[in-house]
């Protein structure tokens, strides 16, 4: 990113207000419009008991102190993007352990004006002070924004699900 364009998105998000903090024991319920519009497609009426099918409830339940981070705007998250452990496990760093995989969004008024981008940035900075090796998520072949702002912060697609989304790691190391 030249710093010319750093400079638009970051004035682009600052026209929105708010700020980016961490996200908090008590954000588990002012997190969940971001894990639906992450984890099921756009556009469709979303099944009885979503939060319950294992691909969404993995990322909240036992919600406590995570890493992650919000766009706050006077109270109200305007995005959120956060890393744990989720079952299935996607990828694995070369030693073996399971790399934390991510989960962000933006609330559909907000997007294009960088808050995505400024949060993956934040997430992988708190990833690589907590010490994890790496990251982990997957992508739908079909959210090519998703996917360019993935490649944009050094994510590389490692493989194909079962499911067939894009699977993309990215290594603290191979990124300094
Ligand atoms: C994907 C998502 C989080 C991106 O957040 P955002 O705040 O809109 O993204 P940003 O404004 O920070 O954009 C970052 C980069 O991605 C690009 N981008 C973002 N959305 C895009 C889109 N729909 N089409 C094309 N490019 C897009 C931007 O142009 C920018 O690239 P650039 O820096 O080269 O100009 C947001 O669109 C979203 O919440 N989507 C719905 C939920 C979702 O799909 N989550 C990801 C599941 S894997």
């Amino acid at each position: 990113m030249t710093p010319n364009h750093q400079r638009t998105v970051i004035s682009a998000a600052a026209e929105l207000r708010g700020s980016l903090r961490p996200l908090t024991r008590e954000d588990a319920d002012a997190v969940i419009p971001f894990l639906i519009m992450a984890a099921f497609p756009p556009g469709h009426e979303l099944p009885p008991d979503a939060l319950k099918m294992p691909h969404a409830a993995r990322w909240i339940d036992s919600w406590s102190d995570e890493l992650g981070v919000g766009w706050d705007r006077d109270g109200e998250l305007l995005g959120a993007a956060w890393a744990r452990h989720v079952e299935p496990v996607i990828c694995y760093a070369d030693d073996g352990s399971p790399l934390p995989e991510v989960i962000v969004a933006v609330s559909e008024q907000a997007r294009g004006r960088g808050l995505g981008q400024q949060m993956m940035s934040w997430l992988i900075a708190a990833s690589k002070e907590v010490g994890d090796p790496g990251l982990s998520l997957t992508v739908s072949e079909r959210n090519p924004g998703a996917l360019h702002l993935y490649e944009t912060l050094g994510f590389i697609r490692t493989k194909k699900t079962a499911t067939g989304l894009i699977a993309m790691t990215r290594m603290h190391q191979e990124n300094r």
